[in-house]
Order: C-alpha cells, then structure tokens, then sequence
C-alpha cells in the first residue's frame, strides 16, 4: 500500500516508484492513494485523476493491482505490526537493495507495508532496465 505526498507531479513520481518497488519486491499493489496535502489543498484521490481500470490493465503484465487489501489484511494495525513505512524508516534515496534488506522481510512476515507519505525516488536512480521499463509503461503509453 502506498500513500503518495506531496503535489500531483511528486505523487505522479511516487506512483511510478511504487510500481517498480512492487516488481521488485514481487508484491502486488494495492492502488496507490493520495495524503492530503495542507500545501496544495487538493482532496482528489487517484481515481479522480487517473483511469484506474486502465492503470491495472495495462501493467498487469508487469505487476498485480488491487483495488483494496484481502479481508485477511484489511483490519490488521499495520502501524503496531511493524508494516509501516515512512522516511523515518527507509531513505528517500533508498536503492533496490535497501527494499529488499528494510521492506522484504517486513512484507514476508506480515503480508503487506504501507509506505506512508511515500515520495521516495527510486524511479530516478540507475536500477535495472526492467525495472524502469515496468514504472514507465503506464505514463509514457498511456498518459
Ligand atoms: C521475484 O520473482 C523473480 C522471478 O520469479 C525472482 O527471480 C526474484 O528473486 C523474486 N524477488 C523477490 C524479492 O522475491
């Protein structure tokens, strides 16, 4: 799960992160969500600016896409277990092997992390080609 901060071009960016943090990490993602942001005061949720159904469409060659958690997740505390995420936890400039060293196990254990205020900017950074061309697909293709 993935709460993108910031305005809609660092959520666009924190999107595109998410989705290859979920290659990666081989997770499936739940559709990301948007904190409000006292800044730009803009309530819109993902599906206000995205097309959803064509989002998990067109990745899903690539990674799953939920809209919500399974009910044997959805009522955990994933703050008291230990999933949740936030920059406190994991570097904005965290690289694929600080997710699979910090958020792997986590993930493994308990079944899901939620990356809280996620703006992290894994997209930018030398990864490997696969990995950019899944986050790539969705906003060069079809946006
Ligand atoms: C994800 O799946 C691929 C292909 O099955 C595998 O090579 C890789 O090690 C897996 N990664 C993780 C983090 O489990």
């Amino acid at each position: 799960m993935v709460n993108a901060n910031g305005g809609l071009n660092q959520q666009r960016v924190a999107i595109c992160n998410a989705v290859a943090v979920a290659s990666l990490l081989n997770a499936t993602l739940v559709l990301p969500r948007f904190l409000y942001s006292n800044v730009w005061k803009d309530p819109s949720q993902f599906g206000d600016i995205y097309q959803e159904e064509c989002f998990v469409k067109t990745l899903e060659d690539d990674i799953e896409i939920v809209k919500e958690l399974p009910p044997a997740l959805r009522f955990l505390n994933i703050e008291a277990i230990g999933s949740q995420i936030t920059d406190a936890d994991l570097d904005k400039e965290a690289k694929p092997v600080d997710y699979i060293r910090t958020v792997l196990p986590l993930l493994l254990k308990n079944g899901v992390v939620h990356f809280l205020g996620f703006g992290n900017r894994l997209g930018f950074d030398p990864l490997p080609f696969h990995l950019q061309v899944k986050e790539e697909t969705y906003f060069t293709e079809v946006l």
